[in-house]
């Protein structure tokens, strides 16, 4: 890590597809971790007065594809520069005529259908965190009163799906999906969320809606240059509910977040 003379950052922002800057002035930190390198450099600067660090989920070249980002590494980078409360802004499809392009919604819930990733920092000891409820309360509070104050609209609560990838879904696993009342589906959210769990980090997503899904959409399948140019025409309104979000969010934190990991004996010290 390199030497910085500044106070830690306790927030930090991985921001997802068509978000790779939050900060206007930012000193870009190279960290490394036991388990390598993270997507990129993390921009740390001030929003607010407080100190906010910055991650590009997939780097600024958006060279990490969702099944290939090292998410251990991007988590402990984090909490190693000091940070313990996550906003993870991510682009989706909808599962719902509900919400359409450019909808951002706070989801309380996820599924995780992706396989082989890399979902645990316990490989040493039977270590079993609570995952019932993925998303801090106080952050998904913050969200949806920073967008209102903003004057935007975000929807409170929904599930999403993670699929994978990089393939887009079938119409008939995109249907199946929504049958099962699932409202959006993403290719990054896991193992992010558990792995925060996991580090005792508090984390919220924050998504944004870029396309109906395969199973609502009737023409053709979802295309990648429509979720970014949905995603760069609503990076601006993102950004800004991210900063507003930053306002509100109490440093102190009251959520259950923090005691995960209460009572076990960890194969290491956190860092
Ligand atoms: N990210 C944005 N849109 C998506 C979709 N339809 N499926 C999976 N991930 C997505």
């Amino acid at each position: 890590m390199t030497a910085t003379t500044q106070a830690a950052p306790t927030l930090g922002v991985i921001g997802g597809s068509g978000f790779y800057q939050l900060l206007e002035e930012a000193e870009e930190i190279t960290v490394d971790t036991p388990y390598g390198a993270p997507s990129d450099t993390v921009a740390v600067g001030a929003v607010a007065g407080r100190r906010v660090a910055f991650l590009p989920r997939h780097g600024r070249t958006h060279a990490h594809p969702p099944h290939r980002i090292n998410y251990r590494a991007n988590l402990w980078a984090l909490r190693s520069l000091g940070v313990r409360q996550v906003l993870a802004p991510c682009a989706v499809g909808s599962l719902s005529r509900d919400h359409g392009p450019g909808a951002v919604v706070v989801p309380d819930q996820l599924v995780d259908r992706t396989s082989g990733r890399t979902q645990t920092f316990f490989d040493e000891r039977a270590l079993h965190v609570p995952f019932a409820d993925p998303y801090c309360p106080a952050g998904r509070d913050a969200v949806l009163e920073g967008a209102v104050a903003m004057g935007t609209d975000a929807h409170d609560g929904g599930t999403m799906v993670v699929v994978e990838g990089p393939r887009f879904s079938t119409r008939a696993e995109s249907r199946w999906f929504a049958s099962n009342g699932w409202s959006l589906v993403n290719m990054t959210g896991h193992p992010e969320a558990v792995l925060a769990r996991e580090l005792a980090l508090c984390y919220t997503a924050i998504a944004l809606v870029t396309d109906f899904d395969a199973g609502l959409d009737a023409g053709e399948s979802v295309q990648q240059e429509e979720v970014f140019a949905v995603f760069a025409r609503n990076s601006a309104r993102m950004r800004e509910i991210v900063l507003e979000t930053v306002r509100r969010l109490p440093e102190q934190r009251r959520c259950p977040c923090p005691g995960a990991l209460a009572g076990m004996d960890l194969p290491f010290a956190l860092p």
